[in-house]
C-alpha cells in the first residue's frame, strides 16, 4: 500500500512538474499598426514570462543561418514580466518582407533583485500560419483592404464576409468596431474574433481595428489598449499604404457621457475634443499631405443628421470640419447596420458609406481612383463605388 500511495506521489509529482516545465504561447501572435517602417507584434503566453522578437529578413537565407536582430517587450528599459507581450520592431525598410518569431521565456520568481527563469517557448519557424510580414510602402501604385464591423460576437460571419472579398489577395484587413456585444475579457476577445483572425491571416496581413462603442463597455475596457495599437498613444492613429493615407478614428460612445446605461464611468466628449487637436495636426503631416486619397476610418457616421445621436453628432461638430477643410476623400464607417452610401452634403463635403454587420467592404486604390465594393456574406455584390482623385 505504502508502495502504491509513493508511485501514485511520483508520478503525480512528474505530471505537475512536466506541467510546470511546459510555458506556450495560447495566443498569438499577430500584427497591429504595421507601417512603413515599424511593427507591433502582441501575443501571449500562458504563464508569468519576459518577451521578445526575433526579425529576420525574408531574404532566402535559412531562418538559422545567424542570431537574428531581437527587440525585447520592455517598460523603460526593464523587461516585462506578463503573460501578455506586446514588441515594436523598428528601423525597418518599407515594402520589404521580414520573418519573424515570437518568445515567452518563463520568469519563476523573484527573489531581491535575483529573477529564476524557467524554459522558454517560441512557435516553430515552420508555422503553418507564416510568420512574416511586408512593411507598407508609400510608393507603391496600388493598395487594398477589406472592412468589417459590427459583428456583435458573430463568429462565423469572419471566415465568410472574408472569403466573399477575397481577403488573401488584399494588403490589409479592417475591423471597424462592435465586433463583440460586451468586451468583458481576454478569453471572449481572443474566442469572440481574434483567435480565428490570427489563424487566417493576423500573423502575416496587417489587421488595423478601430474602436466601436461596444468595445467601450464593461471592466475590461480599460484593458482595450493592451491589445490594439499597444504601442500608440491613443486608440486613434494615421498609416500610409500606397497612394493612400489612412486616418483611424476612435468616435467613442454614442449617447451623452451622462446617460444612465454608461453608469458615470465614461468622459468619451473630452476624449474626442483632445482627438480633435490630433486630428487638426495629423491632417497637416506629409503622410496625409501627399497621399492620392484621404480615407477616414471611423465605427460611428456623422450621419443621417435627422435623429442623429450624441456620439454621431460630436463626430459631424468635432471630427468633420477638419476633416473637410483637410480634404479627406471618403469616411468608412459602420455601427447602424445597415449599408448605405451618403452622398456628400453641404455639412459633409465627402462620401460617408455605413458597412453593414452582415456586408464586407473592399477596397482597391490607385493613384488616379478608388474603387469601392459591397458584398454579401454569398459573395453577391451589394453595391459598387468609384472615387476618382481630386
Ligand atoms: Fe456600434
Amino acid at each position: 500500500m505504502v508502495k502504491l500511495l509513493f508511485s501514485v506521489m511520483c508520478i503525480l509529482m512528474s505530471v505537475s512538474g512536466f506541467a510546470q516545465e511546459q510555458i506556450k504561447i495560447k495566443h498569438g501572435p499577430y500584427l497591429q499598426n504595421l507601417k512603413e517602417t515599424e511593427v507591433t507584434i502582441v501575443w501571449l503566453s500562458d504563464k508569468p514570462s519576459i518577451g521578445w522578437v526575433e526579425i529576420a529578413p525574408d531574404d532566402g537565407t535559412s531562418y538559422y543561418r545567424t542570431e537574428r536582430i531581437k527587440f525585447f517587450d520592455t517598460v523603460n528599459g526593464v523587461k516585462n514580466v506578463s503573460e501578455l507581450h506586446a514588441v515594436r520592431a523598428t528601423g525597418l525598410a518599407p515594402g520589404t518582407s521580414y520573418r519573424y518569431r515570437v518568445y515567452a521565456r518563463e520568469v519563476l520568481s523573484r527573489r531581491g533583485e535575483e529573477v529564476i527563469y524557467g524554459n522558454a517557448t517560441a512557435p516553430s519557424i515552420y508555422d503553418r500560419r507564416g510568420l512574416k510580414f511586408t512593411t507598407n510602402d508609400s510608393s507603391k501604385s496600388v493598395a487594398s483592404f477589406v472592412m468589417l464591423n459590427d459583428i456583435h460576437g458573430n463568429t462565423d460571419y469572419i471566415p465568410k464576409l472574408l472569403a466573399a472579398a477575397d481577403f488573401k489577395k488584399t494588403d490589409m484587413v479592417i475591423y471597424n468596431g462592435d465586433m463583440l456585444n460586451n468586451l468583458l475579457d481576454e478569453e471572449e476577445l481572443f474566442k469572440g474574433f481574434m483567435d480565428i483572425s490570427i489563424d487566417m491571416f493576423a500573423t502575416c496581413k496587417p489587421l488595423y481595428y478601430a474602436r466601436g462603442n461596444h468595445e467601450t463597455r464593461g471592466s475590461f475596457a480599460t484593458s482595450f489598449h493592451r491589445f490594439f495599437s499597444p504601442k500608440e498613444p491613443h486608440l486613434y492613429f494615421l498609416i500610409r499604404q500606397g497612394p493612400a493615407c489612412f486616418i483611424f478614428l476612435d468616435t467613442g460612445e454614442d449617447k451623452p457621457d451622462s446617460d444612465i446605461e454608461y453608469h458615470g464611468i465614461t468622459d468619451y466628449d473630452n476624449y474626442r475634443t483632445q482627438q480633435a487637436e490630433w486630428l487638426a495636426e495629423a491632417v497637416k503631416s506629409r503622410e496625409f499631405q501627399d497621399a492620392s486619397f484621404r480615407i477616414v476610418i471611423a465605427h460611428m457616421p456623422p450621419l443621417p443628421e435627422t435623429d442623429i445621436w450624441h456620439g454621431q453628432a460630436e463626430v459631424l461638430d468635432k471630427f468633420v470640419p477638419i476633416l473637410n477643410e483637410a480634404g479627406a476623400d471618403v469616411m468608412l464607417c459602420g455601427h447602424l447596420h445597415e449599408y448605405f452610401n451618403n452622398k456628400p452634403t453641404d455639412k459633409v463635403h465627402f462620401p460617408v458609406i455605413d458597412n453593414s454587420s452582415n456586408t464586407v467592404l473592399k477596397g482597391v486604390i490607385k493613384r488616379d481612383r478608388l474603387d469601392i465594393e459591397i458584398r454579401d456574406m454569398s459573395g453577391g455584390i451589394v453595391d459598387t463605388i468609384s472615387i476618382m482623385a481630386r
